[in-house]
C-alpha cells in the first residue's frame, strides 16, 4: 500500500498538497534531471546519522545572514552553511537578495537573463516557488538574483507594504523548507530591511580583522528597529567569526573580543582564512563538493551543526 494519503483524499488544502510532494519527492523534480547531484562522503552520512539531537529551535527557521560592511564572508557563510546544513539531510532554501548575485552564481546558477528571479518576486508579486532553482547538492536550493534587482532598492520606496514583501513570499513555501537563510546585500537598504523583517533569526558573520567590530552597533541598531516596528520575533542568534589566520596575533585577539561582547551567542567553530574557499564560487560549487575534506569544508560543517543543535 501506499504510505500517504493524497491531499485530496484526505480533503487537505495547497499546503497538505505541498507536505505530500515533498514526502513523495524528497528532491523537488524540476531543472535538468541528468545534472549531477553530490552525496555526501560517507563520514559525514554516519556522522549526521549518529547525531540524532534535536534542533536547537523549532523548524522551519529563516535566518537572514546580515552586516551592512562589505567583504566580510557573507555570501560565502550562507552558501557553505546552507551546503552543510542540506547534507545534513535538512532541505534549505537560499534566498538571494543582492543584486551582486553572488550567492546565485557561487552556487552555479547564471543569473543573466533569468526569466523570474528575486525581484520579479519582490516587484511583481511572482510566487517565490516560481523562481527556485535546484542546485547540485542534494536538499539546497536557491532564489537566485540577478543586477535588475538594485532597482528594487529605489522602486521598494513608494511600494505598499514594502519592508514585508519578502516575508509574505517565504510564508507561501515554507513548509517545504526546514531552513531558509537570506543573504543580505552590504547596506541597510529596503532590501536588508525586507530580509530582517522575513527572518525570526540574524546570523552575522565577523572578519577577524582590525575594525571587525566598527559599525556592528549599526546593524544592531537596525534589528532593534525592525523588531520593534515590524517584526517583534527577531533576534541576532548566531556570529560567526570568519576568516581567521592562525598566523596573526591579531586574529585571536578579535575572535576574543568577539567572545567577550557576545558570549554564547558565537559559534565556537572559527572559519579560516583559506585559499580553497575564495575559489570554490569561482566554480559554482559550495566548499563541500569543491573540496570536501579541506579546513574550509570542516569548518563549515562544524557551523552548520552548531547552528542546528547549538554548541553543546
Ligand atoms: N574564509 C575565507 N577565506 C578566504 N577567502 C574568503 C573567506 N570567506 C570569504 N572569502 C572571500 O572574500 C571575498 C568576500 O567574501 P563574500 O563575498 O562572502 O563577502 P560578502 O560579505 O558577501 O561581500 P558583499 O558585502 O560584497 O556581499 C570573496 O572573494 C570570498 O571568496
Ligand atoms: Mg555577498
Amino acid at each position: 500500500m501506499f504510505p500517504v494519503k493524497h491531499p485530496a483524499q484526505a480533503g487537505g488544502t495547497r499546503r497538505a498538497l505541498r507536505r505530500t510532494r515533498r514526502r513523495m519527492f524528497p528532491v523537488k523534480q524540476c531543472g535538468d534531471p541528468r545534472k549531477r547531484r553530490y552525496e555526501p562522503p560517507d563520514c559525514v552520512a554516519m556522522d549526521a546519522a549518529a547525531d540524532a539531537r534535536p534542533p536547537v529551535r523549532p523548524l522551519p527557521r529563516v535566518i537572514a545572514v546580515a552586516n551592512q560592511k562589505g567583504g566580510v564572508g557573507k555570501t560565502t557563510t550562507t552558501i557553505n552553511t546552507g551546503a552543510c546544513l542540506a547534507e545534513l539531510g535538512l532541505r534549505t532554501l537560499i534566498v538571494d537578495l543582492d543584486p551582486q548575485g553572488n550567492a546565485s552564481t557561487g552556487l552555479g546558477i547564471e543569473n543573466r537573463g533569468l526569466e523570474t528571479s528575486m525581484y520579479h518576486v519582490l516587484m511583481h508579486d511572482v510566487p517565490l516557488e516560481n523562481c527556485i532553482e535546484p542546485t547540485d547538492v542534494r536538499n539546497l536550493f536557491v532564489a537566485p538574483a540577478s543586477l535588475d534587482l538594485a532597482g528594487a532598492e529605489i522602486e521598494l520606496v513608494p511600494a505598499f507594504s514594502r519592508e514585508t514583501r519578502l516575508r509574505k513570499a517565504i510564508e507561501a513555501v515554507i513548509d517545504d523548507y526546514d531552513y531558509v537563510l537570506v543573504d543580505c546585500p552590504p547596506t541597510l537598504g529596503l532590501l536588508t530591511v525586507n530580509g530582517l523583517a522575513a527572518a525570526s533569526e540574524v546570523l552575522v558573520p565577523i572578519q577577524t580583522e582590525y575594525y571587525a567590530l566598527e559599525g556592528l552597533g549599526q546593524l544592531l541598531r537596525n534589528v532593534d528597529l525592525v523588531k520593534r516596528n515590524l517584526n517583534p520575533e527577531l533576534d541576532v542568534s548566531t556570529i560567526v567569526c570568519v576568516m581567521y589566520d592562525a598566523r596573526t596575533k591579531l586574529s585571536d585577539q578579535v575572535v576574543q573580543e568577539v567572545r567577550e561582547h557576545f558570549g554564547e551567542k558565537v559559534v565556537r567553530a572559527v572559519v579560516p582564512r583559506s585559499v580553497r574557499l575564495s575559489e570554490a564560487p569561482s566554480f559554482g560549487q559550495p566548499i563541500i563538493t569543491f573540496d570536501p575534506r579541506s579546513r574550509g569544508a570542516i569548518a563549515y560543517r562544524d557551523v552548520a551543526k552548531e547552528v542546528h543543535h547549538g554548541s553543546s
